[in-house]
């Protein structure tokens, strides 16, 4: 099967269409026909070598662990899902390097789910690392419901976009910082927007003059050390960015886990056309090198996703 693989770590320039042989399908896995695989930062932090530490890594690898496709053949221990069902998943295993950037991939059965009804597959391949980051940051950790006031930093991105959409859903109000070309993008969202950078907290308070009730972080930094000045509860301020600084300003730290409950709520929520999926940009797979060089540049809209079939 063909697969982009990458011999050594580096940027876009090591990433190559080559030929792999099927993957094999373990009992809890779930070997899915790729139709597409989107684009999240962590895929092109892999390809440089920064997870190294965290993960065994196969070599040479392929990156990915955002899936979207048909059931061609599921493990003897899967149950939930069937051969021929349209899927998504987010492919993350216990190991790197068997991902999603191939015509095949055999994903955990704990990662994968039936896909939204009303989205094709390019659509599809773009909710799961995403949407299931915004989701549990926004139910599990800081617990947001009717009447909260909710401050996204960076909400314009490939998570932000589903925060911010996940968040009025569940009765927030929601304020989320961009720079200025994407305010409109975001008013039609249902949000706030204040650009971020100097002069953040005044403007944040010029729309929640008592604080807002929660916090996301997806950028850091300034975004994030700011950010207890605003919440009323620190320990409603959830990064996905920087464990320790965020532990250290009494709030809490997301590493999204593959669910297939949370997958199935993202499908009901898309469904019911409360989440919509915003595409920067699509490339076929032959062009992975230029969508990894436009990802990377920091600035997308929603997702960038790479067309499989
Ligand atoms: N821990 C986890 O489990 C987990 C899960 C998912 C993602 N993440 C991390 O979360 C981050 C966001 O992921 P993503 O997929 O949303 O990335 P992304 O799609 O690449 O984010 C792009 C967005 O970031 C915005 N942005 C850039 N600099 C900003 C700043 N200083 N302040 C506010 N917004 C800024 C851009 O808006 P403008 O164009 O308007 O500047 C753009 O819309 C990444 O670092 C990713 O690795 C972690």
């Amino acid at each position: 099967m063909r697969a982009v693989v990458a011999k050594q770590y580096g940027g876009p320039e090591v990433l190559e269409l080559d030929e792999r042989p099927e993957p094999k399908v373990w009992p809890d896995a779930v070997l899915v026909r790729v139709a597409a695989a989107s684009i999240n930062p962590v895929d092109y932090r892999i390809v440089r070598g920064y997870l190294d530490a965290a993960f065994p890594t196969v070599q040479p690898l392929v990156p990915g662990w955002d899936v979207a496709g048909d059931v061609v053949r599921v493990g003897p221990a899967v149950t939930h899902v069937e051969v021929g069902e349209h899927v998504y998943g987010y492919a993350r295993k216990d190991f790197i390097g068997e991902g999603t950037w191939a015509e095949l991939v055999a994903v955990p059965a704990r990662g994968i789910a039936a896909a939204p009804r009303s989205l094709d597959a390019t659509e599809a391949s773009c909710v799961p690392l995403a949407g299931l980051t915004a989701y549990q940051a926004l139910t599990d950790k800081a617990g947001v419901g009717p009447g909260d006031v909710v401050l996204v930093h960076a909400a314009a991105g490939g998570v932000g976009s589903f925060a911010v959409q996940i968040a009025v859903a569940l009765g927030a109000q929601v304020i989320g910082t961009a720079s200025s070309r994407n305010h409109d993008y975001l008013r039609q969202l249902g949000v706030d927007p204040v650009n971020y950078g100097e002069g953040l907290a005044e403007r944040v308070r010029a729309l929640a003059p008592d604080g807002v009730d929660a916090v996301v972080d997806l950028v850091g930094g300034l975004a994030l050390e700011m950010s207890p000045s605003l919440v009323k509860d620190a320990h409603r301020l959830v990064s996905v960015i920087d464990a320790a600084a965020v532990q250290r300003l009494g709030g809490q730290y997301l590493f999204v886990r593959p669910d297939i409950d949370d997958l199935a709520e993202l499908a009901r929520l898309i469904d019911e056309r409360a989440v919509r999926v915003h595409i920067d940009r699509r490339y076929p797979l032959a062009d992975v090198r230029a969508a990894v060089e436009y990802a990377e540049h920091g600035h997308v809209r929603g997702k960038v996703v790479l067309d499989v079939a």
